[in-house]
């Protein structure tokens, strides 16, 4: 009979493994993972020949491995040691398991050579050698084993990061039909150059080799890697390689070269690489301009050319980067104007322009860049004012207008209430507050304080129009880097695969998953509150692996968060991904979900709280389904799925089903969503399309202004919610609304409202109807309900 022994995530165990497991002889399946286990592992436990999976990852063990350890473990297929502290050599022994087809020795202290053996184990998948103390043969100077490693028949990931091999990669024998997708060699010693071997590789996804002292170029023999997504080559010595090599991959998503000594320039041909949403090529000797060919990257999240010698004008074309977050130009040598469309980048939170050599003055359209929250401008020799539109930014928590040739008042309204003198250090002539180190402004004439009113009103209407826009777009987080060490293939955080936390740190950020914590379960496992112990509050998702689908959707949820960000989606911080255990790392959303507002009998949501929300989850689908290459449908959009930040902003979250639409934007599932929120074709047919998400949004709409679930046992078979509204829009809409609505402020305007929820309410029908094709798109739906925030504003109450 066989035996499983499953220990581990909940349990806890402390002291050492006791030694009489080992008269378990059936045992097949022994996992001790993520305890607190300590001592070294007992070796008649080393005798259970039935063993097939065998994990002790993440305790606190220690001593070396028996030599003959997989002497008598035929069986043997996953072998889990990572993050303990065993010492010692790896042992030759491994190979006498040749069923093995993963090996996990990450995070100890292993030392001496890799044994070639390892090479033998014709069914390996996955092996993890990173971070220990690892050295290559010192007869051959080669790393051999890599090349040997492309032999495998199965062999997809090799990581073997962060050892101290001081070798140089092989240069002859890359197996061109080596199915490896995922190769780590960063923080490795390496020198020498990177050997043309590479361009065999055909099936490689990931490439990191940063922090090595690789010197040379890049090879051309390149293009036979056809699914490269991200080469990760910062901080190293290449100073030979041309962008050009770049421009044949069709599929990269992020390039890090920064900190290299490559010179020469941009290439137009980068343009064609429109899979790209990460470029780094900062601290290099660039010399180009850019060229107008990189504007058309239109999925680009974060570009840094930072520390180059790069030189000519921006364009207006920059803002075609719709969707960027960050971009960092400095020090470089640009000159011209900042151009004024730079005013469309709302997406943008981090701008960099310092050091070059811009001039003009600051374009008012920057107080429309609602997302800011840094800015540096320093060491340019721009002129001009500080405009006052800039009050408006309401996330902006840096700015540096510093060593330019401003002039005239400085703002005090808003951010501005929060800036020191340094920003705005030695400038031509400005003038404003005392704290800010400036002679005071000159009282003005009074022909020119009439201007200055109109002006003044213009700007008050332009800020209050601002401040509309950035109330339904909401809070922006600047962008967590986490700064845990605990995972291989980190910083390509847009590529490939995401970043991992240790167990032990959501151990402890939850208290040990204590019930106190529990923020909620849902239909693929628990969500806990926890605190990292930087201080930060995160909500963890933790998967329960006994449910059919759920690794599917962890990875499902892991593909579209690490492809999309958007400040109404959540923010995946990080996870923690082992066979046994899966955990999404989110942001933390004080104020919980839409349905826990609308089932609260105590707290009450007044109108344009209602709408602002609806506001939000129109953005995010916008978003989804416009503005990312491949439409996304979220798939399962209801009340429960939306969470609400301090500020009251919705976050559309749980993406476990969402999908990646192909080029005809449908695609069919068998995953169910939730009844009542389900457009027909999908609950019929599965066909899944944007539509979908535009149906369950019409139907959250009438629930977040009915306070009436479209379960609520009044419906079935005859009337639903969707009919019930029909029969009652527009003369009985009182019938159906929400008493706590009309309750709040009474008698005020209350026409006037009535009419805007009417509005809405027909919107919200114009999202249902039966055939997809009838149905509204997203971006029409957002037009519709922000002209209804219009309309109401006036009508807002105190
Ligand atoms: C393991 O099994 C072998 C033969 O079955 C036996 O000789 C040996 O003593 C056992 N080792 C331990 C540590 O129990
Ligand atoms: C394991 O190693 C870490 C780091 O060197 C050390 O802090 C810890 O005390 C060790 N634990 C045991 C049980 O030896
Ligand atoms: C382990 O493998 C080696 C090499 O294949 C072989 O010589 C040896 O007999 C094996 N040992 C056992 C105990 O199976
Ligand atoms: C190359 O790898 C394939 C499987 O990936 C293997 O069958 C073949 O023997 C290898 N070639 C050499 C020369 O080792
Ligand atoms: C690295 O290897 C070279 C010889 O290849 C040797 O001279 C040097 O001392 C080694 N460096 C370290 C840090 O081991
Ligand atoms: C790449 O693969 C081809 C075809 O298998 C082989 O002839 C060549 O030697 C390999 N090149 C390198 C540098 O390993
Ligand atoms: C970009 O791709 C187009 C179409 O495939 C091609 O005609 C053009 O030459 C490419 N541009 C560069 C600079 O490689
Ligand atoms: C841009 O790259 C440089 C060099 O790697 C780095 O110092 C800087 O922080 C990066 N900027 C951003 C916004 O990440
Ligand atoms: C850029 O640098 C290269 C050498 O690194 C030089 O040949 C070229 O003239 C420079 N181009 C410009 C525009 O300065
Ligand atoms: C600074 O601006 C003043 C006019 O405001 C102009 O006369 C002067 O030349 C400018 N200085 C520089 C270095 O651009
Ligand atoms: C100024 O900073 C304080 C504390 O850092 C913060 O609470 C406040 O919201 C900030 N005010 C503005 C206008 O940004
Ligand atoms: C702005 O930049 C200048 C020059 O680089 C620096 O001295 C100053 O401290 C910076 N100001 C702030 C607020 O960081």
């Amino acid at each position: 009979m066989a035996l499983s022994l499953y220990i581990c995530c909940c349990t806890f165990l402390a002291g050492a493994i006791p030694r009489e497991i080992s008269n378990l002889h059936n045992l097949e399946f022994l996992s001790f993972e993520m305890n607190k286990l300590t001592g070294s592992i007992p070796v008649e436990i080393f005798n259970l020949s039935m063993m097939r999976i065998f994990g002790f990852g993440m305790n606190q063990l220690s001593g070396n491995l028996p030599s003959t350890m997989c002497h008598m473990l035929p069986n043997l297929e996953q072998l889990y040691l990572e993050i303990n502290n065993f010492t010692g050599s790896i042992p030759n022994s491994i190979p006498n398991s040749s069923r093995l087809n993963l090996i996990e020795l990450s995070h100890n202290f292993f030392t001496g050579f890799i044994p070639h053996s390892l090479g033998e184990l014709r069914f390996l998948e996955v092996l993890n050698l990173c971070s220990n103390n690892l050295v290559s043969d010192s007869s051959s100077p080669e790393l051999g084993f890599i090349t040997l490693m492309t032999n495998s028949e199965r062999l997809t990931m090799l990581e073997m990061c962060e050892n101290p091999f001081n070798a140089t990669l092989p240069n002859s024998a890359w197996n061109h039909s080596s199915p490896l997708q995922y190769l780590y060699v960063y923080s490795s010693g390496i020198k020498g150059s990177i050997p043309d071997g590479i361009g065999n590789l055909s099936s490689l996804v990931t490439l990191s080799m940063k922090n090595n002292h690789l010197t040379g170029s890049f090879p051309d023999r390149m293009q036979d890697l056809q699914k490269l997504q991200g080469v990760d080559l910062l901080r190293n010595k290449l100073s030979e390689i041309t962008l050009n090599s770049f421009c044949v991959f069709r599929y990269l998503v992020g390039i890090h070269l920064d900190e290299n000594q490559i010179s020469g320039s941009i290439p137009e041909c980068l343009g064609n690489v429109t899979s790209l949403r990460d470029l780094s090529l900062g601290f290099n000797r660039l010399n180009s301009t850019i060229p107008a060919t990189l504007w058309q990257l239109k999925d680009l999240v974060e570009l840094n050319l930072s520390s180059n010698l790069l030189s000519g004008s921006l364009p207006p074309e920059v803002s075609s980067l719709k969707i960027a977050t960050a971009i960092d130009l400095s020090m470089n040598r640009f000159s011209g104007d900042i151009p004024t469309t730079i005013g469309k980048m709302q997406n943008l939170n981090y701008l960099s322009l310092s050091h070059n050599r811009l001039h003009g003055s600051i374009p008012e359209s920057i107080g429309t860049m609602l997302s800011l929250q840094s800015l540096d401008i320093s060491h340019n020799l721009l002129s001009g004012s500080i405009p006052r539109s800039m009050e408006t930014l309401e996330y902006l928590t840096y700015l540096n207008v510093s060593f330019n040739n401003l002039t005239g008042e400085i703002p005090s309204g808003g951010p501005f209430r929060n800036f020191t003198s340094d920003a705005f250090i030695s400038n031509a002539a400005l003038c404003g507050a005392q704290r800010f180190h400036v002679p005071p402004c000159p009282s003005i004439p009074s022909h020119r304080s009439k201007t200055k009113k109109v002006h003044r009103t213009m700007f008050i209407l332009l800020g209050v129009i601002i401040a509309m826009g950035a109330i339904s777009f909401g809070f922006v987080y600047l962008r967590c880097r986490r700064k845990d060490k605990l995972s291989s293939g980190e910083d390509l955080s847009l590529v490939a695969r995401p970043e991992r936390l240790s167990y032990f740190k959501l151990l402890q950020a939850t208290n040990g998953y204590s019930e106190s914590n529990l923020l909620g379960t849902g239909s693929f496992g628990s969500v806990y509150k926890g605190t990292l112990d930087d201080g930060r509050v995160v909500a963890i998702k933790v998967f329960n692996l006994e449910l059919e689908g759920a690794f599917k959707s962890f990875d499902a949820e892991c593909e579209v968060l690490r492809n999309l960000r958007h400040r109404n989606l959540t923010k995946v911080i990080g996870s923690c991904s082992n066979p046994d255990f899966k955990a999404l790392v989110l942001e933390f959303m004080p104020n919980g979900s839409l349905e826990k507002w609308l089932c609260s009998h105590n707290d009450c949501l007044d109108i344009m709280q209602r709408l602002d929300i609806l506001i939000d989850v129109a953005t995010a689908l916008q978003y989804l389904h416009c503005e990312y290459s491949t439409p996304v449908a979220h798939c399962d959009l209801k009340p429960g799925n939306v969470l609400l930040d301090e500020t009251m902003v919705a976050h559309v979250s749980d993406f476990g089903i969402a999908k990646l639409l192909g080029q005809d934007n449908i695609t069919f599932t068998k995953t169910l969503a939730t009844l009542g929120y389900l457009a027909p074709e999908y609950g019929l047919e599965g066909l899944v399309s944007t539509k979908c998400d535009v149906y369950s949004f019409g139907i959250m709409m009438m629930e977040v202004f009915t306070r009436t679930n479209p379960n609520d046992e009044r419906f079935g078979e005859k009337i639903s919610l969707k009919s019930w509204v029909n029969d009652c829009v527009p003369n009985g809409i009182t019938h159906i609304l929400d008493a706590n609505l009309l309750r709040a402020n009474d008698g005020e305007y209350f026409i006037e409202k009535l009419d805007c929820i009417s509005s809405m309410m027909k919107v919200a029908l114009n999202c249902t109807m039966e055939s997809p094709r009838e149905r509204s798109n997203s971006q029409d739906v957002l037009v519709a309900l922000k002209k209804i925030k219009l309309q109401l504003l006036p009508y807002k109450g105190p």
